[in-house]
């Protein structure tokens, strides 16, 4: 049978119906790769969707984590810092680049976890600008191991129905690795599910810098002598656009600081710190990130009672370059 591509379907589900019929019905839509969110309030129990149901807890503290998580209150986009993988090695008496790998472990989890729970977006700094600085053979290493993922995980991610994409000046990598991600980006485009988002050789302020020129391009190239730039206009020329801003900020190995990531769209992201370094970084961490982020009150600038007003609607109000109502 032909499908006819839809954006999205409104399911209403009667108190009365079987309750078999309607998990069988949302098995099918999200078989079909569909991203099923609820209403708030509009499914009672019993056929609301659990957050055990989409993620088997491994132990009893996952289990009530579990528990308390609102799967209709999830952030629309994680942005994680995975700091520490180089102290972890180093209190194993193991060198650096066996911090790396133990990364990598660490960052498969939190992907297969944050997709299972159905996050729209989650984004990983995996190498900054200044990551350059580092020795040439942990940099080499850093690269190979990039291309391992690629190769490894690729074929999982797409079955998943992930889309997997690239933040930052990819055009310097290594030939070898910018070919590895644009088959994977390739590969993955037409997917639905969760955007896997990897900066790579990122900064903000690079980023922000790129944003600016390429605006002003396409002001000269087309005579726009009345063009004004505001919130809107600049997202749209940020490595972002189109994604929602971050929600939700972790940073592991217990820094206090933004380390130039994603300076724009971090405006309002509740930041979670852990002293964790990433490698210990496991599905437990990353729960309770997300319980604690749905206990904060989120206020966008305002007096709280951010019920029925969105970070969205309240940035609407500030456009045009009016900051001065949206500081904390
Ligand atoms: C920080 O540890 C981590 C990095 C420099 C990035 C490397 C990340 C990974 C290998 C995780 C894998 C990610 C993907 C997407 C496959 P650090 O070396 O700065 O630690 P330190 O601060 O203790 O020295």
């Amino acid at each position: 049978m032909e499908m006819a591509a839809v954006d999205a379907v409104a399911l209403r589900v009667w108190p009365r119906t079987e309750k078999s019929a309607a998990r069988e019905a949302l098995a099918e839509l999200r078989a079909v790769g569909a991203c099923v969110t609820f209403a708030a309030g509009d499914l009672s129990e019993p056929f609301s969707v659990k957050a055990s149901d989409l993620l088997k807890p491994a132990n009893r503290e996952e289990a009530e984590l579990l528990e308390q998580l609102d799967l209709r209150r999830l952030p629309q986009h994680v942005a994680i810092i995975m700091d520490g993988n180089g102290r972890w090695a180093q209190r194993r008496h193991l060198p650096r680049v066996a911090g790396h790998r133990a990364g990598v472990k660490a960052a498969r989890q939190v992907i297969e976890s944050c997709a299972r729970l159905r996050l729209p977006c989650l984004t990983l700094y995996a190498f900054s600008l200044e990551n350059w600085r580092r020795p040439l053979a942990e940099v080499d290493f850093l690269m190979r191991l990039l291309r391992e993922y690629l190769k490894r995980e690729m074929p999982s991610i797409h079955k998943n129905n992930i889309r997997f994409l690239v933040i930052g000046r990819s055009a310097q990598l290594p030939d070898a690795v910018r070919n590895d991600l644009a088959d994977a980006m390739r590969l993955t485009a037409r997917n639905t599910g969760m955007k896997l988002v990897v900066a790579l050789n990122y900064g903000g302020r690079a980023e922000l810098a790129d944003a600016f020129n390429a605006m002003l391009d396409h002001v000269r190239q087309n005579g726009l002598t009345a063009f004004r730039a505001d919130e809107q206009s600049i997202s749209d020329y940020l490595y972002t656009a189109g994604l929602p801003d971050p929600d939700l900020l972790i940073r592991t190995s217990g820094e206090m600081r933004v380390s130039n990531f994603l300076l724009w769209q971090i405006a309002y992201a509740e930041i979670y710190v852990t002293e964790d370094l990433w490698p210990d970084f496991s599905r437990a961490h990353l729960l309770r990130a997300l319980v604690d982020f749905q206990k904060r009150e989120r206020r966008y600038g305002g007096l709280g009672a951010t019920r029925g007003r969105s970070a969205t609607s309240a940035r609407a109000a500030t456009a045009g370059g009016r900051a001065d109502a949206a500081r904390d």
